[in-house]
This record gives structure tokens, C-alpha cells and sequence, in this order.
């Protein structure tokens, strides 16, 4: 049988425990699930592209199940290079919605072959993302239990070097 092999692409900077979730879902959908930082955004990242990687390495890694990749260019040339026939997005709230479906529809129109899911994290995190929780950091308040810890530990180094 062929393996099911699914893309799960964002910034990650930081990874969030919102993430961690979406990602333990789809790693019931696909035998491989393969996470993918872009490189080059435009917004400016915390951490750079190998910190993010080391990172999700740390908490997810030591499995050939999930490896962690970047990528540059377009997402579904990725997702075809890498051999994934899913493209894994996480939807917290109606605002992610328009968004997230000018994504998919234009991957699709790109590659129909590779269907975009939506996947939901837990209520729990349903408010929880990289921006913000880096700006609470960033102002001096608690992010434990948003963030692994190993995360939440090096944010709180950088915020504090980036602070001073
Ligand atoms: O976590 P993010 O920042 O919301 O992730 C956005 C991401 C990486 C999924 C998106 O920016 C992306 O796919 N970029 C790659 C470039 C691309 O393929 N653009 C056309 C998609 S419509």
C-alpha cells in the first residue's frame, strides 16, 4: 500500500501546544506527516528558520513519521517534492476562515490533486497563537502551558535579549 504522506506548513515561530494538537490529528490521517517552515517570510522572524526546526525536533523528533523540513517557493511544489497528497491547516476561529480558504482554493486551482484539511486543536487553544504569544512573553507574562516548555524557556531568553 501506498503511504499516505501530509504537509503540515506554517511559520512556527514559535510552536505552539495549538500546533502540537493539529499536528498529534493529522498524524492519525496520514502515515507521515511532514512539517514545513517557510523560509524567507516577509515578517520577521523570532527565531530563525534552524531554531524553529531544532526546536519542533526537540519535541516531535526521533521519528521518521514526522520529519521537519523549510521550504522556499511555492507550498504545493513542496508538498510535491516531499510526496504529500494532504496539505494540513489548523482553524481556530470564523477569522481564520477567509484566509485560509483563499489558500486552499488557490493550491488547489495550482495542484488539484492535493486536498487541503482543516483541522481543529482543542477548545483549549483555540485563542492561542504565535503572535500573541509572543507578545506576552515579550511584556513579562506567563505562556506556560500555551508553549511546550522547551519553547517556552527559549522564548523567554530571546524576549529578554531582544529587550535589552
Ligand atoms: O503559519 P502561517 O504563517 O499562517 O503559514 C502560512 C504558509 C506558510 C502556509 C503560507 O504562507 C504559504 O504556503 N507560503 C508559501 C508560498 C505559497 O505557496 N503561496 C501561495 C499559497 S496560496
Amino acid at each position: 500500500m501506498t503511504e499516505r504522506v501530509a504537509l503540515y506548513p506554517g511559520s512556527f515561530d514559535p510552536l505552539t501546544n495549538g500546533h502540537l494538537d493539529i499536528l498529534s490529528r493529522a498524524r492519525r490521517l496520514a502515515d507521515k506527516v511532514v512539517v514545513a517552515i517557510l523560509e524567507n517570510d516577509a515578517k520577521t522572524p523570532l527565531f530563525s528558520v534552524s531554531e524553529r526546526i531544532e526546536m519542533i525536533h526537540e519535541i516531535v523528533g526521533g521519528d521518521g513519521s514526522t520529519p521537519v523540513r523549510s521550504f522556499s517557493g511555492l507550498l504545493v511544489d513542496f508538498a510535491q517534492e516531499v510526496g504529500a497528497t494532504l496539505i494540513v491547516r489548523g482553524l481556530r476561529a470564523v477569522s481564520d476562515y477567509e484566509y485560509e480558504l483563499q489558500m486552499a482554493l488557490m493550491n488547489r486551482r495550482l495542484i488539484p490533486s492535493i486536498e487541503t484539511v482543516f483541522l481543529m486543536a482543542k477548545e483549549e487553544y483555540s485563542y492561542v497563537s504565535s503572535r500573541l504569544v509572543k507578545e506576552v512573553a515579550g511584556l513579562g507574562g506567563d505562556v506556560s502551558g500555551l508553549v511546550p516548555e522547551s519553547v517556552r524557556r527559549r522564548l523567554v531568553g530571546r524576549v529578554a535579549s531582544c529587550g535589552s
